[in-house]
């Protein structure tokens, strides 16, 4: 009876954090790597849905104050890749304003909590900088246990 208590219980605490999961598929292109994290993580491509995906890839040449621009191969390639593996969860699956993540509604709730100036701190920068606070941000692991929040 004990362990079916114990079991019941691991069952409850382990589903919050099970739930802000979206791991870097093990097949990602070598491009994606080299294109697509020189300026930042190379974002799990759990994080977007796949027309924000279809949108962030058809804009590169104007991407965000930068130009991201790809040859005709690798564009193919990582924007085929991240559309096979866009959000499928309901509440990741919505088309970002500003192709951005860090504007969906999802995002803006989880982070309500935080305060205007944190975001400017020197160790983190812009929302964006998922990894300044989700030590396993690149993993695609966002769950409570894994958050550090710089202190300036
Ligand atoms: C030349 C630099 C550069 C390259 C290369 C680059 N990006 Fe970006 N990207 C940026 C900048 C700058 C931002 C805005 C970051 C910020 O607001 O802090 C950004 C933001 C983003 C965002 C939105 C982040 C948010 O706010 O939610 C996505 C998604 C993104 N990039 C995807 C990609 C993909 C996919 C590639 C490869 C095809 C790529 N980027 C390559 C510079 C780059
Ligand atoms: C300034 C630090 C910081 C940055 C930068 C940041 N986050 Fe967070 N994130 C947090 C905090 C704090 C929480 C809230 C944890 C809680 O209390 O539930 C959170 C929650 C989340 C959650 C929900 C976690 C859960 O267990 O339900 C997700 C998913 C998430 N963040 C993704 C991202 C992504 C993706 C980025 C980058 C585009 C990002 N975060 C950038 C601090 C940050």
């Amino acid at each position: 009876m004990k362990k079916l208590f114990t079991l019941i219980f691991a069952f409850f605490v382990m589903t919050p954090t099970m739930a802000a999961k979206m791991p870097m598929p093990a097949d990602a292109p070598k491009s994606y790597e080299s294109e697509c994290a020189s300026c930042h993580m190379a974002y799990p491509p759990g994080l977007l849905n796949e027309k924000s995906w279809q949108n962030v890839m058809n804009g590169l040449n104007k991407h965000f104050g930068t130009d991201a621009s790809l040859d005709a191969k690798d564009q193919k390639e990582i924007s085929a890749w991240l559309q096979k593996n866009a959000a499928t969860k309901k509440k990741y699956d919505v088309l970002a304003p500003d192709n951005r993540i860090t504007k969906t509604p999802w995002f803006i709730r989880e982070h309500d909590e935080i305060k205007v100036d944190v975001w400017k701190r020197a160790g983190v920068k812009s929302p964006a900088n998922c990894g300044a606070c989700h030590t396993t941000a690149a993993e695609g692991v966002f769950s409570e246990k894994s958050i550090s929040i710089p202190a300036k």
